[in-house]
């Protein structure tokens, strides 16, 4: 498949997984290596795990921030990024909550599964909190314990969240990068775009149930295909 016009498009989303971080050195939930696979997922992310042992379940969100903190932004995020400072008009939709592509730049990001830089106090809301370790595990007004402001298994999405993805409706290309499809409602998503008409196109080195959906599919990995299909000449 060769380069994407892409100055014919009005509104593009990118939907992104864990494979788009992967070259960054984040690693993907899925798979040989992947995080379910050395943590079960019952013991650091639901609600329950979090009321029975909250300060296992933070120190675990600690050693994934940790990680993250020493991986950057691979090209890939970048070449995203860089559309939109064109003027284009990009929509980012990730699953990822390491924040890694805010940290390349771009400024029109949904993230369906929150973040590993936010906390949550049921009482007082949500606050920020950005290094390896989190600043306090309980909230300094009423002393509650601070839950990772993510969605876990279980969760319901945000749904300020929710109604902001309905922009994945009015977009006419929908690339899809590095998820495997398996997570609702985020899985829906391919299918929603491919109805409302939207040119739709998957990046990932590995086919998976969903793929069907797809005009097109790119077996590479994100760091060589998006370069190809939207970086510079
Ligand atoms: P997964 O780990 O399920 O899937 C990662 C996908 O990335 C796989 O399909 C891989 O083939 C693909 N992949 C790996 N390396 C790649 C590369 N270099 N370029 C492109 N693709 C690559 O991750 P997600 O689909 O993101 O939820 O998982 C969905 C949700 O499940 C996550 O958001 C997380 C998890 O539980 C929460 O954190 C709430």
């Amino acid at each position: 498949m060769g380069r994407i016009n892409y100055g014919e498009y009005e509104h593009i989303v990118f939907f992104t997984g864990a494979g788009m971080s992967a070259e960054s050195g984040v690693p993907t939930y899925r798979g040989r290596d992947g995080i379910w696979n050395q943590y079960r997922w019952e013991e650091y992310a639901c609600q329950n795990a979090f009321d029975a042992d909250p300060e296992k379940v933070l120190k675990f969100h600690e050693l994934r921030r940790g990680t993250v903190l020493t991986c950057t932004p691979y090209p890939v995020h970048e070449t995203i990024a860089a559309l939109e400072k064109k003027g284009q008009v990009i929509t980012v939709v990730t699953q990822n909550i390491d924040g890694m592509h805010q940290r390349a730049g771009s400024m029109q990001v949904i993230e369906l599964h929150g973040s590993l830089w936010r906390v949550r106090c049921p009482r007082h809301g949500i606050s920020e909190d950005m290094n390896s370790t989190y600043s306090r595990y309980r909230c300094d007004k009423c002393g509650e314990w601070l839950r990772p402001d993510i969605i876990w298994f279980g969760d319901s999405l945000n749904q300020r969240v929710t109604a902001e993805a309905a922009v994945i409706r009015r977009c006419d290309l929908f690339v899809s990068i590095g998820t495997s499809g398996v997570v609702y409602p985020a899985a829906r998503f391919p299918r929603i775009a491919r109805e409302n008409n939207a040119r739709c196109i998957e990046i990932n080195p590995e086919a998976n149930e969903m793929s069907f959906l797809y005009d097109e599919t790119i077996r590479e990995k994100a760091g060589t295909a998006l370069p190809e299909l939207f970086g510079e000449e």
